[in-house]
């Protein structure tokens, strides 16, 4: 049952990027649960396409062709977005979905972009039990982490409608905030 009644007038997806351990699963699922709205994670329809999972996509793959995956997919759901009944969800993302040029354009297009920012600390936190991440696969974490979020920011920065500082954000509070932005942009 959708606890937000106005969230009827929000037409178009509304889209979570940052890195990984920000939320986007959770919080995706939690903007779902509220608005009625279905969920998809660019992850899980990938992992389901090719039929392996993320980490075996990169090491029989690599990562170059992961990234034209997400940018295939991208471009389907853009295309699919011209039809009505196609433009209700909520979509979220990988966290390096926004490192081509074309991602990003295509994103701002579909629908609301939302940028969870969390800082290093807590994101090393959230990703410490994880290991189904190829990109932090290695000794360092805190400093993959940490170059990952340098080299990233600006893009998510650019592509992002609203940006959102959630380390101390607890949950419901992160998704009302979302959702009534996301009415006030559709207005
Ligand atoms: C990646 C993030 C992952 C997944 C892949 C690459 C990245 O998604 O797409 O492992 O480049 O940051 P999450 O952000 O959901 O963990």
């Amino acid at each position: 049952m959708a606890a937000f009644s106005p969230v009827s007038r929000i037409k178009h997806p509304i889209i979570l990027i940052g890195l990984m351990g920000c939320g986007k699963s959770t919080i995706g699922r939690e903007l779902s649960k509220q608005t009625g709205m279905p969920l998809l994670d660019t992850d899980l329809v990938i992992e389901e396409q090719i039929g392996k999972s993320i980490p075996d996509i990169f090491a029989e793959f690599g990562e170059a062709r992961f990234r034209a995956l997400e940018t295939a997919l991208l471009r389907y759901l853009a295309d699919r977005h011209a039809s009505p009944e196609h433009r209700n969800c909520i979509i979220s993302t990988g966290g390096g979905i926004v490192l081509k040029p074309e991602n990003r354009t295509i994103l701002r297009s579909l629908g609301f972009v939302v940028w969870l920012n969390v800082d290093v600390p807590a994101l090393l936190a959230r990703t410490a039990r994880a290991n189904n991440r190829p990109l932090l696969q290695n000794a360092d974490r805190a400093a993959t982490l940490s170059s990952l979020l340098l080299r990233r920011r600006p893009l998510y920065e650019v592509t992002a409608h609203m940006r959102l500082n959630t380390t101390d954000t607890d949950i419901p509070t992160i998704v009302r905030e979302i959702l009534q932005a996301a009415v006030l942009f559709y207005d």
